[in-house]
């Protein structure tokens, strides 16, 4: 089990969206769960998202996996760098690592990135929108970081794939050793350079913008069809000038707009499904044949455990305690039930001995036939 050698609590106070901080021994003893050949393994996988970043010379290239067997034999002993984004969702050992952060709300969560770095590799100077606690694994990188992105830095062209900037100067130059952890806020300009060669954790967080949430906003509006009525105004009245708008029109139209908003439950509906969808492709297998209500309630009476397909986000408000958000579809449940919707969205797998309603084995018979939740065979 992983566990953080510091307080979170005193963490966020002094740094989180505040300054970048190395937080030395962050794990202690710290030990890799997966090793270089795995992650080559995931990185040849179609559904995986994965990078190949090399910089020999100080020439860089970037390219998209999957990658074959062919990739991985003819490789140079140094200046390159390979990226798998959310191994979280397809190695049980990452998934693991990210436990360890569970005192952050799964909500702002993104995803596990693992690197495995040559000696000199790296992806360059860049800046991120994300906060990331960047976590050394074996081998040793020197990291640097530089002041906050007011506009002082230019983009360089040198490789476009990877947004790089020109350069910057320190605020933090260090060398992480296996266990330690660099914090880095949204914003502030960074870049790694392998002494040895290295594995490295990402944990991503990423909140979304207020274009974003506006943009889906109206998504969903168009989904559920709601709104759809023209203003309607039988007081109306002639005015002076034609080309005016009217303060009392205007108010009018600026309470439509808002009407949406104003209506009790979309907006927890609307944000329960954006929060609750992963940005990543997660591993999600339907069972074959489909499982049975009876058969589900039989598994976890004799002591069978159902499992949380990794990365998987199931959500509920704190103000309402019948309805849950997974992986974007809302879910329902009884009074009686609430106890269930808890252990859905905040453990990773449901034992035996949980109190279920006949609706909750059927609820939960549903979540396994989709493929959310799995029985291992
Ligand atoms: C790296 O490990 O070099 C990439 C991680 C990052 O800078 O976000
Ligand atoms: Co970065």
């Amino acid at each position: 089990m992983y566990q953080l050698s510091f307080s979170m609590p005193e963490f966020l106070e002094n740094y989180w969206h505040k300054k970048p901080t190395i937080l030395k021994g962050g794990f202690q003893n710290f030990i890799d769960p997966i090793s270089p050949e795995e992650l080559a393994g995931l990185s040849m996988e179609e559904e995986i998202d994965s990078r190949f970043v090399s910089n020999f010379n100080d020439e860089w290239t970037a390219e998209h996996g999957p990658f074959g067997e062919e990739k991985f034999s003819q490789l140079s002993e140094s200046h390159w760098q390979l990226i798998v984004q959310a191994a979280n969702h397809w190695h049980e050992g990452a998934n693991q690592l990210t436990e360890a952060f569970t005192s952050l709300p799964n909500w702002l969560f993104d995803d596990l990135m693992i690197c495995y770095s040559a000696i000199g590799g790296g992806v360059g100077p860049h800046i991120d929108q994300y906060d990331v606690f960047i976590i050394q694994g074996q081998g040793k990188r020197q990291w640097r970081v530089g002041a906050k992105d007011v506009g002082q830095y230019k983009e360089t062209c040198r490789a476009s794939a990877l947004r790089q900037i020109e350069g910057f100067d320190a605020i933090i130059d260090e060398t992480l050793e296996p266990g330690d952890i660099l914090y880095i806020p949204p914003g502030f300009p960074h870049e790694g350079n392998t002494l040895e060669p290295s594995m490295s954790y990402s944990i991503g967080y990423r909140s979304p913008k207020e274009q974003e949430l506006i943009s889906n906003f109206a998504d969903f509006v168009l989904a559920h069809d709601m709104g759809d009525v023209h203003l309607h105004d039988p007081e109306f009245k002639t005015q002076d000038t034609y080309g005016k708008i009217r303060t009392s029109d205007l108010a009018n139209l600026t309470t439509m707009l808002k009407s949406a908003l104003e209506q009790p439950g979309t907006v927890n509906d609307f944000m329960g499904c954006l929060l609750s969808q992963s940005r990543h492709q997660l591993n999600i297998v339907a069972p074959e044949p489909l499982w049975k209500p009876e058969e589900v309630a039989q598994h976890l009476e004799s002591e069978g455990e159902i499992y949380r397909v990794s990365g998987l986000k199931a959500l509920y408000h704190e103000h309402e305690d019948k309805m849950a958000y997974i992986n974007g579809e809302v879910i329902k449940v009884a009074d009686e039930d609430t106890a269930f919707l808890n252990t859905l969205c905040n453990q990773p797998v449901i034992h035996s001995g949980i109190t279920m309603s006949q609706a909750s084995i059927s609820l939960l018979t549903d979540l396994v036939n989709k493929g959310y939740w799995f029985i291992e065979d």
